[in-house]
């Protein structure tokens, strides 16, 4: 069993059906407005959950790591709070700049946990 693929297969459609349906919103009321929450829900949740989940199937054993469990626990929350801040951000709620800067910045370091378990789980592969 690799739960940690499991979860980011299973958030990864869930960001998908609210990134489409906030896509056809903005096509059936012609209010692009939204579209850069639009484009980081399909693309931080969709997009790259898929691939973060992709990549732990195919190295399960990098999800016994902390830096893995790091990855997932930063990210997770991280990401839904930089998405609920960004949608503030883009209904006029000027004043959560700093706090979608904090939780955007954490996106990065869950970023950066990931990128360096690849470099590690890669390196002895085949
Ligand atoms: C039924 C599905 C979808 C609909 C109706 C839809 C609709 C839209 C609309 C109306 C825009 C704004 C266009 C503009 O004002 O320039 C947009 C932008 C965008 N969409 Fe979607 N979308 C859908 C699915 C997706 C998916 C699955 C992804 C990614 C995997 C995606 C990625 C993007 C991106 C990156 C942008 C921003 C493009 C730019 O920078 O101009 N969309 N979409
Ligand atoms: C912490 C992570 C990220 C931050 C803080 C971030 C920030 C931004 C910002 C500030 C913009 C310009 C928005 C505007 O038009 O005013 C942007 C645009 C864009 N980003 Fe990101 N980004 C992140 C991750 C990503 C990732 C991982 C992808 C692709 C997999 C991506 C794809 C795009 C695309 C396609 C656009 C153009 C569409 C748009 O303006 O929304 N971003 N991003």
């Amino acid at each position: 069993m690799n739960k940690m693929s499991n979860w980011f297969f299973r958030l990864a459609v869930v960001y998908l059906m609210v990134g489409v349906s906030l896509g056809l919103f903005m096509a059936a009321s012609h209010d692009h407005s939204m579209f850069p929450v639009h484009a980081h829900l399909n693309l931080l949740g969709w997009v790259s959950m898929s691939l973060f989940g992709l990549f732990y199937r195919s190295f399960p054993q990098a999800t016994q790591t902390g830096l893995a469990k790091a990855h997932f626990w930063i990210y997770i929350p991280a990401h839904f709070m930089q998405m609920v801040l960004l949608a503030l951000l883009y209904r006029g709620y000027t004043m959560v700049e700093p706090a979608l800067g904090a939780v955007s910045s954490l996106v990065g370091v869950a970023i950066l946990c990931f990128a360096i378990t690849v470099w590690k789980s890669t390196r002895l592969a085949h």
